[in-house]
């Protein structure tokens, strides 16, 4: 199956890392496809954790060529210090970057951060990602292959910086170091610093850059093993997502052809990644929430170490959601699923599953379209019996002989959620580690 996708079924968070990195094993190839360094992706690998931002999953196997596809918005500073680190730390990655990647710039990170300050109660990152893609979709976005040209660089900032200086203005905020108002008037020399950071940016990618859909094509020729790592989630999508609680990006797999240039015909699976239960990290309508105060919420989020990779905001946490699970299987055409954090469900009571939504007295199990509706919903559930907390020993011994080894309720809820959602549950999660993982393409 030379070419697969690994999307987040949720909010994000689900353990794309940990997938992926499994995955990679036996991958000659791993692209990520969207987003920026908004994603933290965690990998444990050998006892050591990994936690990635803007570089795919496949980064700590030095067998596989990493790609930044074309999708990406790629913040240049941020980039080079997180492949310093992974270099600190031993490793040497082997990286290529699209030159067809939108640039994420200074004005970028402070116009989200304007954005968040005056209120808009998204939750961002607050690296710039929404601002970013807006100009790349506005046609007067910076592309990395642009970094390389230090003319071409300067006039392009040029058109932009002063138009966003104005909008930043407007907006309230801040550059920080500078006084915005003596931009305003005269930005030339700011234009010129920036030009000349980026360039620099530039001088230093300079041998990682490169035309990364003539690449992956080579390696589909070769008949590669490739991975499509997605970041976010289905429901962080700017189209299917809890609009405009959302990325700014196609999170979902058709955001893999256009990320990457690989074409939806050569696609031959799309591994849909969901959690046990539901996270969401920022605003937005969540159904089936509960409370990180007291019972349920507080044991997912504490046993479930539910707090952010990038930002380390806590996770609000809920029950797992199948009307959200129904629609992410269908917009992405999931062919398998993994479903990652089995074990936290563990030393709980009863385990409840929503099946439907309630809208002012109506049962529906289609995800309504408009915020408003999702955040009056009310979740119909279905209650499932609970099992014990996974000792050590369980984990090994069911990573080694299959599900059979499980608690009898814990595989039953596994089968439940396979039968709702009708697509084969290949992998369980069940630990963080890269062997605590039941993999039922061999076990069963
Ligand atoms: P991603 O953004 O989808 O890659 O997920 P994150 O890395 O942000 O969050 C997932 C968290 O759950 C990480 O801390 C992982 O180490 C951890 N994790 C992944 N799979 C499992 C699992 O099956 N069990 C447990 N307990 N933790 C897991
Ligand atoms: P991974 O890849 C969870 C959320 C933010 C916010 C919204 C928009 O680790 O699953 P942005 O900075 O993208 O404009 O923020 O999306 N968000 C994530 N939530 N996991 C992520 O990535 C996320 N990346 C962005 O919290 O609600
Ligand atoms: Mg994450």
């Amino acid at each position: 199956m030379p070419v697969s996708v690994v999307v987040g079924a949720q909010w994000g968070d689900e353990g794309k890392g940990k997938v992926t990195d499994f995955l990679a094993e036996n991958a000659d190839v791993v692209a990520r496809y969207q987003g920026g360094n908004n994603a933290g992706h965690t990998v444990i690998a050998n006892g050591v954790e990994h936690k990635l931002k803007l570089l795919p999953s496949g980064v700590i196997h030095d067998h596989v060529q990493n790609v930044l596809g074309n999708g990406l918005v790629v913040d240049p500073g941020a980039f080079l210090d997180e492949l310093k680190g992974l270099r600190a730390k031993g490793l040497n990655p082997k990286i290529a970057v699209s030159d067809r990647a939108a640039v994420i710039l200074p004005i970028h990170r402070a116009l989200d951060g304007a954005s968040e300050d005056a209120g808009a109660g998204i939750g961002t990152t607050r690296r710039g990602i929404g601002p970013a893609y807006t100009d790349k979709a506005a046609r007067m976005g910076v592309r990395v292959g642009d970094l390389l040209d230090p003319a071409a660089l300067r006039e392009r900032l040029a058109a932009l910086i002063p138009e966003r200086l104005a909008l930043l203005k407007a907006r309230r905020g801040a550059l920080p170091g500078h006084d915005l108002d003596a931009l305003l008037r005269d930005p030339t020399p700011y234009v010129a610093e920036i030009a000349k950071e980026y360039a620099g940016y530039g001088e230093a990618m300079k041998p990682l850059v490169t035309d990364t859909v003539a690449l992956l094509h080579e390696k589909l020729e070769a008949n590669a093993e490739i991975v499509l790592e997605g970041a976010q989630g289905t429901f962080l999508d700017i189209d299917h997502g809890t609009y405009p609680f959302v990325t700014s990006s196609n999170t979902t797999s058709g955001g893999a052809c256009t990320g990457t240039g690989i074409p939806p015909t050569v696609i031959d699976s799309v591994f849909g990644i969901v959690k046990a239960y539901t996270t969401r990290v920022g605003g937005g309508p969540f159904v089936t929430e509960l409370s990180h105060e007291e019972g349920v919420g507080k044991h997912l989020t504490e046993v479930g170490h539910e707090f952010g990779t990038v930002t380390g905001r806590r996770r609000r946490t809920g029950w797992l959601d199948l009307v959200l699970l129904r629609r992410a299987v269908q917009v992405n055409g999931m062919t398998s699923i993994a479903l990652t954090k089995l074990d936290v469900l563990g030393g709980l009571p009863e385990i409840k599953v929503c099946v439907a939504y309630d809208v002012n007295g109506t049962q529906t199990t289609r995800l309504p379209a408009r915020t408003e509706d999702l955040a009056i919903a009310k979740p119909v559930y279905e209650t499932f019996g609970g099992f014990d907390t996974l000792g050590k020993s369980a984990i090994v011994k069911a990573s080694r002989e299959g599900l059979g080894a499980l608690p009898t309720e814990a595989r039953r809820y596994v089968e439940a959620v396979e039968d709702a959602l009708d697509v084969p549950i290949e992998l369980v999660g069940i630990g963080p580690g890269r062997e605590q993982t039941i993999d039922r393409r061999v076990h069963g």
